[in-house]
């Protein structure tokens, strides 16, 4: 067995070029999930997606419609009945690459700068899913899979996997497996390798305020006519309290309070404030009193502005009063809270809030439960291990920030809990201008899947 993982691990290195080459071919399709001109760009990144896992030799390739972006589905069986079945979790859509002024190299033409590969997609989750799909072909190349294989891509991930629960539901034998393996997360930094044990749950708003029936002259109507934008400001501003906790009735109701012993965890890992401070260039830090940053992030429910947009906002200056004005609203959301319950919370809130000078709307788009793994399987054992060989040194258990609805669909359509790791970095500017992958990190991650599936 030793030999054999010598061997998978050898064939990775001397690859490591041409891996690099197929991460760029993929990361240059532009599959932006939100965005309905890109559906062909989406049809394209799930054939490459399927085509991938043909080249593998992978059995039973297809993709599957669905309402919204199309799913992706492989399998390799013949490891054995005794040999465990894990199931690869991706997500081949991305998120939006505007402004797209601010990117140093196109978006879509993943540009090699030192040790860094920057391009929309590399490090969420185009060069994760890769990582899987490399160290596969590693260990093919050189002996015999010791697992059996199932793979589940989906499009629509950063959209808030809107169709993926109904796909799994009718589909439990075909995704039946005893280890769920999702890369679509990351280590806390270079050379502190972790395992993500928690994911928050997200519910997201579009709020819609109008006033009068068109855009007014601000002197002829200003002092007559409440400013919708002014009001839509004021109603969100009373979204927190001067604590930094959101004010929506009940929010805090269903919150699971952190525990000593979670409290202890998170004191040990590096994520203080010097470390948010350096990786964001914030000049301060905000959130809510009484915690530490780590656990604001990890084990603590908030509520983010994600975008406005009201009146004139281009060069110069235009006296008017804007008859309406947008924001984007979403919550991060921790067990036990419920994206439904908090939609009827902000409808409640803005019922009890909002003006009669204005009308206003809100609109539910994505939502997801939040995710809690149990760290004591012998799958998240298994991945440790092959962490602890790849880097020298323990893995660290994080509670993650970010969302990924599928896991909470899979526990409790399927019963089954993921494996949540990835070899991407806090500072690789996800969901931001200039999204890059660390290489040499991404490397190291190829040779834990490796030990990993071995491992298992
Ligand atoms: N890969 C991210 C989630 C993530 C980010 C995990 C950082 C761990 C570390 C995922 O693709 C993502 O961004 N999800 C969205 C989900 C939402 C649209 C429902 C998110 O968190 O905003
Ligand atoms: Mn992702």
């Amino acid at each position: 067995m030793v030999e054999e993982r010598d061997r998978a691990i050898k064939y990775a290195h001397d690859n490591r070029a041409r891996f690099l080459n197929e991460l760029k071919e993929f990361a240059s399709i532009p599959s932006v999930s939100t965005d309905p001109a890109h559906k062909g760009d989406i049809q394209k990144a799930a054939g490459w997606a399927a085509a991938r896992l043909e080249a593998l030799g992978m059995k039973n390739v297809q993709i599957f419609p669905t309402t919204g972006h199309p799913v992706v589905y492989g399998e390799s069986m013949t490891a054995g009945e005794k040999a465990p079945v894990v199931l690869f979790y991706g997500h081949y859509d991305v998120q939006p690459a505007e402004p797209l002024e601010l990117w140093e190299s196109p978006a879509f033409e993943p540009t090699l700068r030192g040790d860094n590969l920057f391009a929309r997609g590399v490090s969420d989750m185009k060069g994760q899913m890769l990582a899987g799909l490399f160290a596969i072909e590693s260990i093919q190349k050189t002996s015999q899979l010791p697992c059996n294989l199932k793979f589940i891509f989906e499009g629509e991930e950063e959209i808030g996997s809107p169709n993926l629960a109904p796909f799994i539901a009718s589909h439990k034998d075909l995704l039946s497996s005893d280890v769920v393996l999702n890369l679509d997360s990351g280590i806390i930094a270079e050379d502190f390798p972790s395992i993500t044990v928690a994911l928050r749950g997200l519910a997201y708003f579009e709020i819609r305020v109008s006033g009068p029936t068109s855009d007014l002259h601000s002197g002829m109507f200003g002092g007559v006519v409440h400013n919708p934008a002014q009001v839509l400001c004021e109603l969100i501003a009373g979204m927190h309290d001067d604590q930094g906790r959101v004010t929506l009735p009940g929010y805090y109701d269903r919150v699971r309070p952190l525990t000593d012993e979670e409290r202890a965890d998170m004191k040990r890992l590096p994520m203080d404030d010097k470390h948010f401070l350096r990786i964001t260039g914030a000049p301060a830090l905000y959130g809510e009193a009484g915690y530490t940053s780590a656990e604001r992030v990890g084990a603590r429910p908030t509520l983010e502005v994600n975008g406005l947009l009201s009146g004139f906002t281009g060069e110069g200056s235009k006296t008017v009063l804007p008859a309406k004005a947008m924001a984007k609203i979403s919550m991060r959301l921790v067990p036990d809270q419920d994206p439904a319950e908090v939609h009827q919370q902000l409808l409640k809130y803005m019922e009890k809030n909002a003006p009669p000078t204005v009308i206003w709307e809100v609109i539910q788009m994505a939502g997801g439960f939040a995710s809690i793994v149990d760290r004591n399987t012998p799958g998240v054992q298994a991945l440790a291990d092959a962490f602890q060989t790849v880097w020298g040194k323990p893995v660290g258990f994080k509670r993650e920030g970010g969302s990924i609805p599928v896991v909470a669909q899979m526990q409790s359509i399927l019963g089954k809990a993921s494996i949540l790791a990835g070899f991407g970095l806090p500072d690789d500017n996800l969901h931001a201008p200039n999204e890059k992958l660390h290489l040499p990190t991404w490397y190291r991650g190829i040779d834990v899947v490796i030990h990993f599936l071995f491992n298992l």
